[in-house]
Formats: C-alpha cells, sequence, structure tokens
C-alpha cells in the first residue's frame, strides 16, 4: 500500500505525474483543485463557497477542503493507497490529514516535491489545456494533443482553466511560497520529504519519482 503526497508549485507536474503514476501502481489520484472545480462547474453549495477564493488564486478554507479529503479517504477505491495531488497545501491541513489517516489506521509513506522555478511554472501554465471530460493536462507546445481542440484519450473538448491567466499566477505562486513552502520542512522534520527535480521530460521527471517511491517504500 502506498499513501502519497505530491507538492510542488502551481504548474510543476502534480497532475501529470498524478495520472502517471495512478496508471501505474493501480491507486487513485485524489486532486483538490480537480474535486474542487468539479463543484464549481456543478454549482454545487461547496463549489459556490470556494468559487472567489480559486478565481483570486487564494485557498479555500481548510474546513471545506478538510472535510472533503477525509471524505473521499473513506471511499473502497483508497483500500490500496492514493495519491494526495494538491493537498495538503499547509502545516493545518497536514495536521488534519495525519489525524484522518490515523483514524484509517494508515499513514503517509513519502512526500514528493516536484522543483520547478517561477519562470518555467508561467510558461507552462500559460499554454495549458485540460480535457472537460476525463482531466488530462496537454500543452500547447510541450505536450501537444494530436488535434488542438480535442482530448487524445477521450475525444474531450480541451480548454483553459480560469486560473492561469497571468496576474492569477503570480498570487498562486506567491500563496505557494507563504503557505505551502513550510511543508517541505515539516515533512523534512519526518523524513518524508524528497524532492526531484521537475524539469526535463515527463518520462524522465515520472521515472524519477517511481525510483524515490520505491526507495522510500522498501526501506521501510
Ligand atoms: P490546483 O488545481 O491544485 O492547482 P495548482 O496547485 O496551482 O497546480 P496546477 O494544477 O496548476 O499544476 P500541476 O502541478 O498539477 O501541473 P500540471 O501537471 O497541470 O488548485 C487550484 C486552486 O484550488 C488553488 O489555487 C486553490 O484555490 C484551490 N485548492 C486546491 N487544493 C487546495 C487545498 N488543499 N487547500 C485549499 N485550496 C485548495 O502541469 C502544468 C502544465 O505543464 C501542463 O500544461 C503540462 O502539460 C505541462 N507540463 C507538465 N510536465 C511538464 C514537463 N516535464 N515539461 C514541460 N511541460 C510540462
Ligand atoms: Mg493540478
Ligand atoms: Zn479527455
Amino acid at each position: 500500500m502506498y499513501n502519497l503526497i505530491f507538492m510542488g508549485p502551481p504548474g510543476a507536474g502534480k497532475g501529470t505525474q498524478s495520472q502517471l503514476i495512478s496508471e501505474k501502481f493501480s491507486i487513485p489520484q485524489i486532486s483538490t483543485g480537480d474535486i474542487l472545480r468539479a463543484n464549481v462547474r456543478d454549482k454545487t453549495e461547496l463549489g459556490q463557497e470556494a468559487k472567489g477564493y480559486m478565481d483570486s488564486g487564494a485557498l479555500v478554507p481548510d474546513e471545506l477542503v478538510v472535510s472533503m479529503v477525509a471524505g473521499r479517504l473513506t471511499e473502497a477505491d483508497c483500500s490500496k493507497g492514493c495519491i494526495l495531488d494538491g493537498f495538503p497545501r499547509n502545516v493545518s491541513q497536514a495536521g488534519a490529514l495525519e489525524d484522518t489517516l490515523a483514524e484509517l489506521n494508515k499513514s503517509i509513506d513519502i512526500v514528493v516535491g516536484i522543483e520547478v522555478e517561477d519562470a518555467e511554472v508561467v510558461r507552462r501554465l500559460s499554454g495549458r489545456r485540460v480535457c472537460r471530460e476525463c482531466g488530462a493536462t496537454y500543452h500547447t507546445s510541450f505536450n501537444k494533443p494530436s488535434n488542438a481542440d480535442t482530448c487524445d484519450k477521450c475525444s474531450g473538448e480541451l480548454y483553459q482553466r480560469d486560473d492561469d491567466k497571468e496576474e492569477t499566477i503570480e498570487a498562486r505562486l506567491k500563496v505557494y511560497r507563504d503557505e505551502t513552502l513550510p511543508l517541505v520542512e515539516y515533512y523534512k522534520g519526518k523524513k518524508l520529504f524528497k524532492g526531484v527535480a521537475g524539469v526535463g521530460s515527463v518520462d524522465d521527471i515520472t521515472g524519477a519519482i517511481v525510483s524515490a517511491i520505491e526507495e522510500c517504500c522498501d526501506n521501510t
């Protein structure tokens, strides 16, 4: 069983890598950003509360996100582990996650920090396209779909996220530095953190993440 956390700045490749590792280890990807966007799209109560925060690049309040993840972790497909993509995002969420996992007799195996510079983040997010149907992620230059407007996997329509505008990207980077980066030291203190360079080919980065997971989890 692998319970993994993928962290990193906006655009680091958390979603891209989570999808690949999810297929490789047959464990679900739990992306708080994707779940929140689905709630915004469906105009649920949670979505209506979350939208303003997401549009400005701020974090959605902890109590909303924590209960959403706690509920998701009790679902049957998490019995063999999961990948948390974009959660926790501050020390308070990390504490809440530990409590939830302890109640389920689980714990985190490794926190993979995908490391990418700010200028590269801006290049990646300004060209990102996402499938409306299956969530697959593309880039207009770095990871082109065969046809500009449709998903290679499911033929769904590709769109640009509302928060991928340059001003919002800057705000998200600041929120990452101020609120999420302290988690690196937090998880280093628990000997769970493993940094992986997030630049280079998607496949090479996946290889480095798989090695990190196998190394850490074989030693425990
Ligand atoms: P979220 O959806 O998690 O956004 P994020 O953290 O800003 O990260 P992204 O999804 O933008 O990037 P990614 O790292 O997944 O990169 P990707 O693989 O797509 O959160 C959105 C909002 O929701 C937050 O701002 C907040 O409001 C709210 N939220 C979410 N979680 C929350 C929480 N826990 N608490 C409170 N609020 C929360 O890749 C990016 C692009 O780069 C793609 O185009 C891709 O094709 C390309 N790419 C990927 N890898 C490479 C590579 N190796 N080389 C070149 N290009 C690459
Ligand atoms: Mg993502
Ligand atoms: Zn698709």
